[in-house]
């Protein structure tokens, strides 16, 4: 599998080094695609080929193009690769909080014959969560622990800095709470997740806490993480979910979610 690589940031350069040292097998990594110029040498520098503009990363011929950039680049570029009969990873799941993109995007996919994958990025238990709303509606709520420091505030004490909807945490907290966004995907009803950001001097990892509630039962799922050295706003979770849904398309025993 050709795999195009946009943002080699923590997450995009970690998969790009897993590929290489063999962790993907069955992938190769055709071209990495970032704006910033020294990121660029870094990939250069580790071997890979690079791109600096849009227009030349589209030339490439992909199986499956991961997007470990931003928001933004997601909602710019996703159109085009989708267009042109290109598979894409999205790490940068919030961007499906504006339901009209969504639906655009998911039938340009269709009408190209490619997928859209989204990971659990830093969570855990959306195979549990889908399979659950096949007996019908849930209510769903996720709990996020954060240290003041990771949201840029300097609170003493643990205080709720946010309580809403998924759509709405995923907009305002776009680089904290993509996974609001994969939760509410897969209930498909993302109305009935209600979203929880706490700010607290105690928690050193960032936590969430997934309780789910439907006719199968009840589910709490606890997921306390390890931010990735190369940027801590980022957890190490995020990055390996990114080689998990790899590994799984390209899989011919396919284990859970
Ligand atoms: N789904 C999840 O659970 C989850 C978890 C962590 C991070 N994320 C998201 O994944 C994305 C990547 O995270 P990261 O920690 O690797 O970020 P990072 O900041 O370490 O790396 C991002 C890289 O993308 C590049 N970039 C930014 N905009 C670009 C553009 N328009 N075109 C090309 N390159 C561009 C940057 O120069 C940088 O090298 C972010 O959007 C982040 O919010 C999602």
């Amino acid at each position: 599998m050709n795999i195009g690589i946009i943002g080699f940031g923590a997450i995009g350069g970690f998969v790009a080094r897993s590929i290489k040292n063999g962790t993907l097998k069955d992938y190769k990594v055709k071209a990495v695609f970032d704006l910033d110029d020294g990121k660029l040498k870094k990939a250069k520098e580790e071997g890979f080929y690079t791109v600096d503009n849009f227009e030349d990363f589209l030339k490439g011929r992909y199986d499956i193009v991961l997007e470990s950039a931003s928001q933004d680049a997601a909602r710019r570029y996703l159109p085009e690769i989708l267009s042109h009969g290109f598979s894409i990873l999205v790490m940068s799941g919030g961007v499906f909080s504006d339901t009209e993109f969504k639906n655009k995007m998911e039938n340009l996919a269709k009408k190209h014959g490619v997928k859209i994958y989204i990971p659990s990025g830093a969570i855990s238990g959306l195979d549990g969560i889908e399979a659950m709303k096949f007996a019908g509606e849930l209510k769903v709520t996720l709990e996020t622990r954060k240290n003041p420091k990771s949201l840029g505030r300097n609170d003493m004490h643990e205080v709720v800095i946010f309580e809403g909807g998924a759509k709405e945490a995923a907009q305002k907290f776009p680089r904290n709470i993509n996974v609001a966004m994969a939760l509410a995907l897969a209930t498909e009803h993302p109305e009935n997740v209600r979203v929880r950001i706490i700010s607290s001097p105690e928690v050193h990892a960032n936590t969430h806490t997934i309780y789910a509630e439907g006719k199968s039962g009840k589910m709490v799922i606890k997921v306390e993480n390890v931010p990735f050295p190369e940027n801590p706003r980022t957890s190490f979770l995020a990055a390996l979910s990114a080689l998990q849904i790899l590994k799984k398309i390209t899989q011919t025993l396919v284990i859970g979610g």
